[in-house]
């Protein structure tokens, strides 16, 4: 939660349209979408593997397929957020090494997605070069949250 809604509740009176219509308000909400949808494409593609389990390895695949497309709005909203709440401050710092880590996340779950959607077609299962990069990817988003948790105040640098 940032300071304006730290604000807010604390005078009692959250204004929900004006937390809705802020211009940099979406992207604290949107970001859990594709973090979350991805780590639980991750946790069912392990189930699916350990309890040999074809649907869990399809419940992966949609939880992909959610994380790859709530992306563009995450990265949009992202970058108004850079706009609005930071007045479009210099790319340097941990604005910068969030903004690659998002970019290196968000390429990574759509290689995923992209080789999840060949498997799911063909009826078969990841193998090791999969989990490799599935691993490299969970690492990143993991490393994304925290800088952003950093840049809105809600995490110490
Ligand atoms: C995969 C894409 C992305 C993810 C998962 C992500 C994740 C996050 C998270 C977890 C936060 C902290 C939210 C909170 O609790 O308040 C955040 C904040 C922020 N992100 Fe991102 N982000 C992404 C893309 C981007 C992009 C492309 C930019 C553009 C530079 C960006 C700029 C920002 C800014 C400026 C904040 C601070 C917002 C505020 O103070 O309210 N993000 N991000």
């Amino acid at each position: 939660m940032n300071a304006t809604m730290t604000g807010w509740i604390a005078a009692g009176a959250f204004d929900l349209k004006a937390a809705i219509q802020a211009p940099h308000a979406q992207h604290p909400v949107l970001v859990h979408f594709p973090i979350a949808l991805f780590i639980a494409s991750a946790v069912f593609e392990v189930l699916a593997m350990w309890r040999k389990q074809p649907v869990f390895g399809a419940v992966a695949y949609f939880n992909l397929l959610g994380a790859a497309l709530s992306l563009p709005f995450t990265i949009a909203t992202g970058l108004g957020a850079w706009r609005w709440q930071l007045e479009g401050a210099k790319l340097k710092g941990i604005l910068q090494l969030h903004l690659l880590c998002a970019l290196t996340s968000a390429a990574l779950i759509l290689v995923l997605w992209w080789k999840r959607s060949r498997l799911h077609a063909q009826q078969r299962q990841p193998g090791a070069g999969y989990f490799a990069l599935m691993t490299f990817g969970l690492l990143m988003i993991t490393l994304t949250g925290h800088l952003g948790g950093i840049l809105s105040g809600v995490e110490p640098p």
